[in-house]
């Protein structure tokens, strides 16, 4: 990253795995004060929070079921009490895939669960903060795009939270915070690939083909912690991978 985050406080939800931990690594070694949050894997959590300590950097793990409202304001009162503000929020946990989730559980996650995290926070944020909602190309081309049937629920209820956090930047620009959207194609060696391939053999190979590559967690971590601080417009979508989705964007 090129512009250092000394003294910004960033949140990043679903921070215990995957992209949201290395996400939440990146932005501690670029100096931001990182709250991780996670739903259950606490180990996982406090796993990240020691390795940005142990890197130089300031962390803390912060519990909340984001589709629980009181969860959500118990977190964020925790940032309240510890920083009084919070200067970059990453919408990054996502779900809907799990066993006995009712029906409507990705459209509450996906979607109803980042607007109301924005509202939460919305009295910590400050002028110049950044909210960035972490998405995939199945979901943000979601109706433009084929899907895979057991991943439809997920971009479905992924493509609805991306729109309704899009019409809240009005909102948003007058309070003077930016929203931007991190794209990516299916990413190497993460679980929702994995899941789908036990459904369907094959088709990470196949996707792999199709595309030439697929990115990395790192790859796409590096350009998510970046959209951070990058001089993007508000509503910018930034894309990673996935050059075939990209030809007919419009
Ligand atoms: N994987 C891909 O191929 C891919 C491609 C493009 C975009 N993306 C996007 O990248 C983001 C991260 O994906 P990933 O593959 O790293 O996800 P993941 O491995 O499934 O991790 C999900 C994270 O979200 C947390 N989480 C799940 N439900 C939650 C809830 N109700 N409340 C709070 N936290 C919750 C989990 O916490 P616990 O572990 O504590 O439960 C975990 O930290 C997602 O927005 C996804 O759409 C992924």
């Amino acid at each position: 990253m090129s512009t250092s985050l000394a003294g910004r406080i960033a949140l990043v939800t679903g921070g215990s795995r995957g992209i949201g931990a290395e996400t939440a690594r990146l932005l501690g070694a670029a100096g931001a004060r990182v709250f991780v949050n996670y739903r259950e894997k606490a180990r996982r959590a406090q796993r990240v929070v020691d390795e940005i300590a142990r890197a130089g950097g300031a962390a803390s793990a912060v519990r909340a079921d984001l589709t629980d409202r009181a969860e959500v304001a118990a977190m964020t009162g925790e940032i309240r009490d510890l920083c009084g503000r919070l200067d970059l929020l990453v919408l990054n946990a996502s779900g809907g895939m799990e066993r006995d989730v009712p029906p409507d559980y990705a459209l509450r996650l996906n979607r109803d669960a980042q607007v109301s995290l924005v509202d939460a926070a919305m009295p910590l944020l400050p002028p110049s903060a950044r909210i960035v909602f972490v998405t995939s190309h199945q979901a943000h081309f979601h109706g433009r795009r084929p899907t895979y049937d057991e991943y439809e629920p997920v971009a479905a209820s992924k493509r609805a939270g991306e729109d309704a956090l899009r019409d809240r930047i009005p909102d948003l620009a007058a309070r003077g915070i930016g929203l931007v959207v991190v794209s990516g194609d299916m990413i190497e060696g993460t679980i929702t690939p994995t899941l789908l391939e036990r459904a369907r053999p094959g088709i990470i190979d196949a996707r792999r083909a199709e595309a030439g590559s697929l990115p990395t967690v790192s790859e796409f971590a590096a350009e998510i912690a970046s959209a951070a601080t990058a001089p993007l417009e508000t509503g910018h979508t930034a894309y990673v991978g996935g050059e075939d989705y990209l030809v007919d964007r419009s």
